[in-house]
């Protein structure tokens, strides 16, 4: 059920999702690489041409064509384990007119990453966290960055809160027991992935480790007030029929009647149709820079007390 095949199916039909919430995103996404873009100009005090850009578990491209708009003198690679997905890739940089700079490379095994050759920047969102050794991952990439280069993982943050905590419907903060039970659900896909290995996930402390100098974390804010767009509310009704796919079993009867009526497409108290539908999510996003002289920083990672 959750092989490594199975998982590439599921990656496969969640595309056009994926896009809508690529999408939904794409304002604070813009703003996360003009900082990227700020970061790297102001690298050794000079100007640093970017020429080549990985995107590291790219999904479908809409991040990667935005990194292709930020960064228009730069070659971009996206890297994915889905051929399916890497097909939508090349799809969208083809009708944004960017098939000559953005490329597709296809990951047969977890961190192989020294098949994509250098980079001046690694871009990776929600990418990072499929691999099972997460640390492994982040120092093989820092191994593919050239000097001064940049690492920025987009990794942590809020989950999305649309709802009211009391949504007149069933026992107030459904949104809360979602959140406790998808982050069980994540805990056991990660222990299901090949080389699994547990860290604490400090990514600036993870990222020196791997031998870069932390540059800077910064939080990007997706704020979309009441009443939402109809394609906030379509993207929020497929993200529902996910969950109760995936968590369905870890619900209660009640939230589980609560999220069919959430998902009833003709119902007023329906996602399609309630006035109080919001969406509010923060994504961090962690940077960390190459040594320019190659020289390992030695570090001292803080053990508490
Ligand atoms: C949550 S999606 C993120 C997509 C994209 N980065 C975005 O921001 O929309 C994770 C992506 O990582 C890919 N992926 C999962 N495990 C991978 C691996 N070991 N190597 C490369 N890509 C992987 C999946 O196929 C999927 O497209």
């Amino acid at each position: 059920m959750n092989s490594p095949h199975h998982q590439d199916i599921e990656w496969d039909a969640s595309g056009p999702h994926r896009e809508r919430e690529a999408r939904l995103h794409a304002p604070a996404l813009t703003q996360t690489m003009d900082w990227l873009r700020d970061l790297l100009r102001t690298n050794g005090g000079g100007h640093t041409p970017i020429h080549r850009i990985l995107d590291i578990g790219s999904g479908p491209g809409v991040v990667t064509c935005l990194l292709a708009h930020a960064f228009p003198d730069a070659e971009i690679i996206a890297a994915d384990r889905s051929p399916d997905i890497l097909e939508r890739v090349r799809s969208r940089a083809e009708a944004q007119g960017m098939a000559d700079r953005v490329h597709t490379q296809l990951m047969e095994h977890p961190g192989e990453f020294d098949s994509l050759g250098s980079a001046d920047l690694i871009w990776s969102r929600h990418g990072v966290r499929h691999i099972g050794d997460q640390e492994a991952a982040l120092h093989s990439l820092a191994a593919s960055l050239r000097h001064g280069g940049l690492l920025a993982v987009a990794e942590s943050g809020l989950p999305p809160r649309f709802l009211p905590r009391d949504i007149g419907m069933g026992r107030p903060g459904l949104q809360a027991r979602l959140d406790a039970a998808a982050e069980d659900a994540f805990a056991e896909m990660r222990d299901r992935l090949p080389g699994s290995a547990q860290t604490v996930e400090d990514w600036p402390t993870m990222l020196a480790r791997a031998g870069l100098i932390p540059s800077g974390t910064r939080s990007f804010f997706t704020d979309l007030p009441s009443p939402l767009g109809m394609s906030a509310r379509e993207y929020l009704h497929t993200r529902l029929s996910r969950l109760r796919d995936r968590l369905g079993d870890r619900l209660d009867p009640e939230d589980r009647a609560t999220l069919e009526c959430l998902m009833d497409r003709d119902a007023h108290t329906g996602i399609l149709g309630r006035p109080d539908a919001f969406y509010l999510a923060a994504a961090t996003v962690h940077t960390a820079r190459s040594c320019r002289t190659g020289v390992q920083p030695r570090l001292s990672i803080p053990t508490g007390g």
